[in-house]
């Protein structure tokens, strides 16, 4: 008898198991949830290599590959990527045909228009409002406020560009960053 119930309890078991697994599962979910923000409060930005960045995607959503970028770009260029909070973010091709180690967080300080790159005029020219911004998204011309704010980039091992936040100094205007 108890050799027959027990073999009758094995789907028994399994589904309980089973059941139990996503209420586990469930529950987890939950409470990770809901310490992820106080998880990420506590970890400073600046630990780990990658620690509070992202990796920059391109307007397909794909991850920026940075030697295919380089190769397939012009000294100068500035284009958009996705970046820190999902904001557009040019990604700067210096001189010397590498990329630059600070990102242009594209959002107008005015009213937050996207700022486009304008190459003839060697500017960041807002079409809302009119404000202009150098090549390194100083402010030169209001109503802007302030400049464009940066992000660190950094190239990984794997050839992929990480934008983490900039909490340095902002070397355009020697100050510490206002979006910090
Ligand atoms: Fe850019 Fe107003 S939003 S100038």
């Amino acid at each position: 008898m108890s050799q027959f119930s027990g073999a009758s309890d094995v789907p028994d078991m399994g589904r309980r198991q089973f059941m139990n697994l996503l209420t586990f599962g469930t529950i987890t979910g939950v409470a990770a949830g809901a310490l992820y923000p106080v998880v990420k409060y506590f970890i400073p930005p600046s630990s780990g290599s990658s620690g509070g960045g992202v990796t920059a995607k391109d307007a397909l959503g794909n991850d920026v590959i940075v030697s295919e970028f380089i190769a397939g770009h012009n000294p100068g260029d500035r284009t958009l990527a996705q970046g820190l909070k999902g904001d557009p973010t040019y990604m700067v091709i210096t001189e010397d045909k590498t990329l630059a180690n600070y990102g242009i967080n594209a959002v107008c300080t005015h009213l937050g228009c996207v700022v486009p790159w304008n190459a003839s005029e060697d500017k960041f020219m807002c079409p809302c409002h009119g404000s202009q911004y150098n090549g390194e998204g100083k402010v030169v011309r209001g109503p802007a406020p302030l400049s464009l704010a940066l992000a660190k980039a950094t190239v990984t091992d794997n050839d992929k560009l990480v934008f983490s936040p900039w909490t340095e100094t902002d070397f355009r205007t020697n100050e510490a960053p206002w979006w910090a």
